[in-house]
């Protein structure tokens, strides 16, 4: 299976949004990641439900969304109504882990599961088998443009021998700090999908960009 690539619109013009949504729509992309940010669990605001199901509209691809969110329970409804088809949440988040995703997957979608760079895999040994996705950080989550902590290699290397082990069939997605080089080395450790921010929508040509990440 080739890389999943997954553009993260958070670093797309916003007073342009409607051509970035074509730009994915017509290039290799294979999902539109959305980062939800509530200034609580991250220090930054980002948008929410209202840009998400205009996205929605022009999107032909899979909404990949990501909520940097504190008690995101109350909102799953509201997600999947504004469209989302993938729903993230961050274990750092999450008292009740366990019944979020099933509250995610009772409502139709898929459910995953971020880490922040510090958290070890082996938070997720005992929900792995219930989840379609694990969202690694590497970077700390909250702003694009940051570099790439190296030590993410090893976790997705660790991620892929528990998802292993425990008969799981999650995807491993990274976000943070994506480009050719560290995308390069994260699909040999075994990611399955990339997201990839300022690198793609601050490149000149971002269409051809998303083709090199895709051909990685
Ligand atoms: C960061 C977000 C990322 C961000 C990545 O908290 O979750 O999705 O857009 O940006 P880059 O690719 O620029 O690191
Ligand atoms: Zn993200």
């Amino acid at each position: 299976m080739s890389t999943i690539i997954s553009p993260s619109l958070l670093s797309a013009n916003f007073l342009d949004l409607k051509s970035e949504v074509e730009m994915l729509n017509n290039s290799e992309a294979d999902w539109f990641h959305l980062d939800v940010m509530d200034g609580v669990f991250v220090p930054n605001i980002s948008f929410g439900l209202p840009v998400i199901s205009q996205i929605n509209k022009a999107a032909r691809k899979t909404l990949d969304v990501h909520l940097m969110i504190v008690d995101p329970d109350k909102y799953v409804e509201d997600f999947k109504k504004a469209g989302a088809d993938y729903l993230t949440v961050h274990y750092e988040a999450c008292t009740h882990l366990h019944r979020t995703i099933y509250h995610i997957k009772d409502n139709g979608m898929k459910a995953g599961v971020a880490l922040n760079p510090h958290t070890p895999i082996s938070a997720l040994s005992e929900v792995i088998a219930d989840i379609d996705l694990v969202l690694l950080m590497s970077v700390n989550p909250g702003f694009g443009g940051q570099s790439f902590i190296e030590n993410c290699l090893t976790k997705v290397k660790d991620l892929k021998n528990l998802i292993k082990e425990k008969n799981s069939s999650a995807i491993i997605e990274i976000d943070g700090g994506v480009n050719i080089e560290t995308g390069k080395k994260l699909i040999e450790a075994g990611a399955d999908a990339l997201v990839a921010g300022s690198f793609v929508f601050g490149s000149e040509n971002p269409t051809k960009t998303i083709s090199e990440l895709k051909k990685l």
